[in-house]
């Protein structure tokens, strides 16, 4: 009892700290900000003048079923009313902080928009109402926000992709509407317009690039599963990385509107990322980036991770000429697909596959820098492997109940990361190892039939960071000699 009766005392001195923190706070701005009883006031930056000072109040997890608007401070710039109880955000919030720029009123029981609120809150630029219940969103609601840049509405129960949403917000440069059941992809306002003059009132694609370099719209995890075939993606909401991730009917195989929805995308939007995890694509076509109207030469990341694909046709990623960052992995990999002619990849995730053998290098392009093939079954390397390893930086091969691994001296010599952890190597495969790869920042070696290290390897790696144990806590090793730790933790 009494260490009970301490910590309540001990927590009613951090309460008083913690006001007296934001007594001096309003006195040093000598400002007198109003703060709502339950909630948090502050000003970040106390120090700068008053003018671009930001008021900031949050009153998270308070169980509040109404916004204290009467007791907030017209000067208040972010509000937070996170993991309440709020059925709607009234229209006084913005009668009291007319001039807020951060919204955030994620997990409550929100069901609808109130337009008058947002035509008074012109200096919006950032809007949180994850974890809500949002049926409908009706464009118009949010057209005067002319400023907002992040829109978060992930997790609702919206159906309908609001295009026309996007479309009128000028500068938007994340829109997150993953979690919630969009099934099809249409736009109002193009089926009701019509579209044989649609092409002549399309602003020119360049401003498109120009204004959202930056856009990232997630739709993941919807129901998306069509698609109008005569549907183009309204340039104003061209994105730069598109998540579809986690639509399972999207597909390639049947009537799967995967390909027309990547077209309507790609025929007037420069991607730069795309993410089509969790689709339960069992095989990569030919076809699969080719064809009419599909057009993803700036397409740069790619990640098709966490599918079931067990056939990469040949030749299928050829098209994307520009993908410098390819992940295939925790998918059902036997071989490692041709994927030579990839000149500009520099990362490749082939991890957590089914891959039993590796002997033809050449399928691997040769720039590549990073390289995972951790998590599958390569026992063993042919010899011929480490040809191709000459550029790369980093390589991963955790996990594979690797026996032998026994590069050339240079062959692996730009490597500054390698990880071998959880295989079956034993001592005599270090002093290869290390003459090999004169580079090393990073060695993770735990995991395997090391029992100890021969004392004359030491002077062979400048600085180096060993993996010791399962846990992955490194040593330092540092010019020439052995940092904390020694070789006691060696398992
Ligand atoms: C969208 O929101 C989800 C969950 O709220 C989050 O996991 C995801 O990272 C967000 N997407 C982007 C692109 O920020
Ligand atoms: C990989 O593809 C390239 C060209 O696309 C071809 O020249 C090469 O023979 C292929 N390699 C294998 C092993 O199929
Ligand atoms: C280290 O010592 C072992 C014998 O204990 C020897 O076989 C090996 O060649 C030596 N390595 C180097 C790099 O000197």
């Amino acid at each position: 009892m009494p260490a009970l009766l301490q910590l309540l005392v001990h927590l009613l001195q951090l309460y008083e700290a913690s006001s007296l923190r934001l007594a001096d706070v309003i006195a040093a701005g000598d400002l007198g900000y109003r703060c709502p009883s339950r909630c948090w006031c502050e000003l970040p930056h106390p120090a700068v003048a008053p003018s671009t000072a930001v008021l900031s109040v949050t009153c998270s997890g308070k169980g509040l079923t109404e916004v204290p608007c009467d007791l907030l401070d017209p000067a208040t710039l972010e509000l937070n009313l996170d993991d309440n109880r709020l059925a709607d955000l009234p229209v006084s919030i913005a009668a009291s902080a007319p001039h807020l720029r951060v919204l955030s009123a994620s997990k409550n029981a929100i069901t609808k928009l109130n337009k008058n609120l947002f035509t008074a809150l012109p200096n919006l630029v950032e809007l949180r109402l994850s974890h809500n219940r949002l049926q409908n969103l009706d464009a118009k609601d949010l057209s005067s926000c002319v400023n907002l840049r992040i829109i978060d509405l992930s997790h609702n129960m919206l159906s309908v992709l609001p295009f026309d949403l996007l479309d009128n917000l000028p500068v938007w440069f994340e829109a997150n509407l993953s979690h919630n059941r969009l099934r099809s992809v249409t736009s109002q306002s193009q089926t009701s317009a019509g579209s044989s003059t649609d092409a002549l009132e399309r602003p020119p694609v360049m401003t498109a690039r120009q204004l959202n370099r930056d856009t990232r719209l997630d739709l993941s995890h919807n129901l998306l599963e069509s698609v109008d075939s005569r549907f183009r993606w309204p340039v104003a909401s061209c994105p730069a990385l598109l998540d579809l991730s986690g639509n399972p009917a999207l597909s390639y195989t049947g009537s799967g509107a995967l390909k027309p929805l990547l077209r309507s995308v790609s025929a007037d939007c420069d991607l730069d990322e795309l993410r089509l995890r969790r689709l339960g694509l069992a095989r990569l076509p030919a076809y699969a980036f080719r064809g009419r109207d599909l057009r993803l030469h700036s397409l740069r990341r790619l990640s098709l991770a966490s599918n079931a694909i067990a056939t990469v046709e040949n030749g299928a990623l050829n098209s994307l000429t520009r993908l410098s960052e390819l992940d295939l992995s925790d998918n059902r990999l036997t071989e490692i697909p041709n994927l030579s002619d990839l000149n500009n990849l520099m990362r490749l995730d082939l991890s957590h596959n089914l891959l039993t053998i590796f002997v033809d290098p050449t399928r691997l392009p040769a720039n590549l820098r990073w390289l995972s093939l951790g998590r599958n079954s390569l026992h063993n390397l042919h010899p011929s492997v480490f040809t191709r390893f000459a550029s790369l930086q980093s390589l991963d091969l955790r996990d594979n109940g690797l026996k032998d691994f026994r590069p050339t001296r240079q062959q692996i010599s730009g490597l500054t990361e390698l990880l071998l952890g959880g295989n079956e190597l034993r001592r005599e495969h270090l002093a290869g190892i290390f003459a090999a790869s004169p580079k090393l920042l990073r060695l993770d070696l735990s995991r395997n039939r090391i029992s100890q290290i021969p004392d004359n390897l030491t002077g062979t790696v400048r600085i180096c960071a060993f993996s010791t144990s399962a846990g992955m806590d490194f040593l330092r090793l540092s010019h020439w000699t052995w940092e904390p730790g020694s070789w006691k933790s060696w398992t």
